[in-house]
């Protein structure tokens, strides 16, 4: 079962990220967005991010070539025919993706192995949409993709090897370190990662400490890259909210819920990077 071309659907944030690794690494790689202003935004953010690579020495103007060779970009689900592995990263939305996954059975080859970039949903419960269900695997990368070296191969309880095997090879071929795991809510990184995050976020509630010494603490003591408010801001604080929603429901346990500030800023609005404020101001270069 060898992997030679990609599709990725979805063209936000993570898929635009996984579609540029994959065509990077020479994949030829298909991906879908809904309409075509968004699917414009994400291919646009592509050859940005790349550009930038580029003016700091960090990309060679070849691997530049090389996606805009291998890179094609659709809004329609059929142009995913022929892909031998199939990746979704579309809003978390159980719904979405039970609709998303069937139409794209009918679609693909019945070889072809599926894939979700989905943080904490089930993979297992994915799975049953599909005909296929032991060529269903997730693939979950890591923000910013380009970036950043790791992603979780995660295995069910019907996966076929040869299914993990090949999307471990692939993995590999696009320069990144795979870890496998079971499909336990929120594999390894989020299960420890959002605990965290939340728990600066009651830190900062219940007043210890500034929100500056909180992230320099774990900045300067730990040596981590960024501190953990700046970090919830990064990946979205309505993400985060999400994945605590989803990991207190599946364990049920305090440490997974979402701390009313977190919640209320939420329902405010204040998203984060994305939505321009979060615990940060992100109009500003650099966040203050
Ligand atoms: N193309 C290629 N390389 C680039 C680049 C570009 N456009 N822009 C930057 N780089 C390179 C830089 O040259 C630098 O390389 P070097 O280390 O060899 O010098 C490296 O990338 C780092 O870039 P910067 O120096 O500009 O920026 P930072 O040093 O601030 O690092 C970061 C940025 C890599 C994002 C770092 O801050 C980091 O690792 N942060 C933590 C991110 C993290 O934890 N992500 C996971 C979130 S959780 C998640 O995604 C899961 C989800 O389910 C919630």
């Amino acid at each position: 079962m060898a992997i030679h071309k990609v599709g990725v659907v979805g063209a936000g944030l993570m898929g635009a990220g996984i579609a540029q690794v994959s065509a990077q690494a020479g994949f030829p790689t298909v991906v879908r967005e809904v309409s075509a202003p968004l699917l414009d935004k994400g291919v646009g953010a592509i050859f940005k991010f790349m550009q930038a690579g580029v003016d700091k020495g960090k990309v060679a103007p070849l691997d530049l070539d090389r996606v805009r060779e291998n890179l094609r970009g659709t809004t329609e689900l059929r142009d995913l025919a022929g892909c031998d592995l199939v990746i979704e990263a579309v809003p978390e939305k159980l719904d979405l993706k039970r609709a998303l996954w069937g139409e794209l059975d009918g679609v693909c080859q019945p070889e072809a192995i599926f894939a979700s970039n989905t943080s904490s949903l089930s993979i297992t419960e994915m799975s049953t949409f599909v005909k296929r269900p032991a060529r269903f695997i997730g693939l979950h990368f890591f923000n910013p993709v380009p970036l950043m070296k790791l992603v979780e191969v995660v295995r069910t309880v019907r996966t076929e090897p040869a299914a993990l095997q090949a999307a471990q090879a692939w993995c590999l071929a696009i320069g990144k370190t795979a870890v496998n795991c079971g499909d336990s809510t929120g594999f390894v990184v989020n299960r420890l990662l959002v605990p965290y995050m939340i728990d600066a976020v009651r830190l900062y509630e219940q007043g210890v400490a500034s929100r500056d010494d909180i992230d320099n603490a774990m900045r300067l003591g730990c040596g981590y890259p960024m501190g953990p408010l700046f970090l919830a801001d990064y990946v979205g604080l309505d993400t985060t909210a999400s994945i605590c929603d989803i990991m207190f429901d599946e364990f049920k346990e305090p440490r997974f819920a979402a701390p009313p500030l977190l919640k209320r800023m939420v329902l405010a609005g204040l998203h984060g990077r994305k939505s321009g404020r979060g615990f940060y101001d992100w109009s500003t270069q650099p966040p203050s």
